[in-house]
C-alpha cells in the first residue's frame, strides 16, 4: 500500500529534524506506512534575497510570511499528488484533541504549514488552508514543534506502526477516559505492592477493576472530560 504523505513546510526545517529520528515515527517510515518530508519554504522564494517575509500592511509591529513562497511550495506538492488538508498550524486554530487526530489518520496525505514571525498573509488562510489547528493555549515560537506534535499523534495511530494493535485503542482520551494506572514485576518493591486483583488471573475482575480505576482518575483530574465540551465526543 502506498505510504501516507505527510509535507511539513517551515522556514526553519532544522527544528524538525530530531522529532522523527527515532522511536514510532521512525519505525512507521521504515515499515513504509509514512513518508514525512520537511520542506524549506525559502526554496521556494523567487526573491533576489530568498526572503519569504515582509513588513505588514498597516505599519504593525513584526514581519508577516508573504504569499508566493508558501503558494508555490502547495501548487508543487499538489501536482505530485492529492491532499486530504492542507493544515496551518496556528495558536488560533481549533484546539487538537483526539477526535481529531483519529480522523486525520485515516485521512489521506497531509501538508502542514508551519508559521513564524507575526503570521502569514491571511489571503494564504482564505484560498490555500483547509484545516486550522492549536495544540493548546500558549504560544510557541513558531508552528514547527505543534507540527511534530501532530505528526507524532498522527503516526502512532497509522494500522501497523505499534506494535500492539490493542493499546492505541487503550489510551488515555480514546474512550472519553484516562487511563488506568499500570505496574509491572516486580510485585513486590520496598514494601510497595502490586493491587492483588491485578495478579487475581481473574480476567472479568481486572477489567471491571481497571474501568473503575480510569474512572476514579478522570474524576479527581479531569472532570471536564465529563462535561461533553471538550471535543471528546
Ligand atoms: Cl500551532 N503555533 C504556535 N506558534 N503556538 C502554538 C500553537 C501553534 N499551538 C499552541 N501554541
Amino acid at each position: 500500500m502506498e505510504p501516507v504523505h505527510i509535507d511539513i513546510l517551515t522556514v526553519v526545517p532544522g527544528l524538525l529534524e530530531g522529532p522523527f529520528g527515532d522511536s514510532i515515527v521512525k519505525r512507521a517510515a521504515d515499515k513504509g506506512l509514512v513518508s514525512i518530508r520537511v520542506h524549506n519554504i525559502r526554496d521556494w522564494s523567487l526573491d533576489k534575497h530568498k526572503r519569504t517575509d515582509d513588513v505588514p500592511f498597516g505599519g504593525t509591529a513584526g514581519m508577516v510570511m508573504t504569499i508566493q513562497p508558501i503558494h508555490d511550495a502547495i501548487r508543487a506538492l499538489q501536482a505530485e499528488r492529492e491532499y486530504a488538508e492542507i493544515i496551518y498550524l496556528t495558536p488560533d486554530g481549533e484546539r487538537l484533541a483526539q477526535p481529531r487526530v483519529n480522523q486525520l489518520s485515516i485521512a489521506g496525505n497531509l501538508i502542514l504549514l508551519c508559521g513564524h514571525y507575526k503570521g502569514i498573509d491571511q489571503r494564504i488562510r482564505d484560498h490555500l488552508i483547509t484545516l486550522e489547528l492549536s495544540i493548546g493555549d500558549y504560544v510557541l515560537s513558531g508552528g514547527e514543534l505543534a507540527a511534530a506534535v501532530l505528526t507524532d499523534a498522527i503516526v502512532r495511530l497509522i494500522p501497523g506502526a505499534i506494535g500492539d494493535e490493542m493499546s492505541a485503542l487503550s489510551d488515555s482520551f480514546q474512550d472519553g477516559l484516562l487511563a488506568p494506572p499500570v505496574y509491572t514485576r516486580p510485585a513486590s518493591y520496598a514494601g510497595w505492592e502490586v493491587p492483588e486483583v491485578l495478579r487475581s488471573g481473574d480476567h472479568a475482575k481486572i477489567e471491571a477493576w481497571s474501568h473503575d480505576q480510569a474512572l476514579q482518575r478522570t474524576q479527581a483530574r479531569r472532570p471536564d472530560l465529563f462535561d461533553g465540551e471538550n471535543g471528546m465526543a
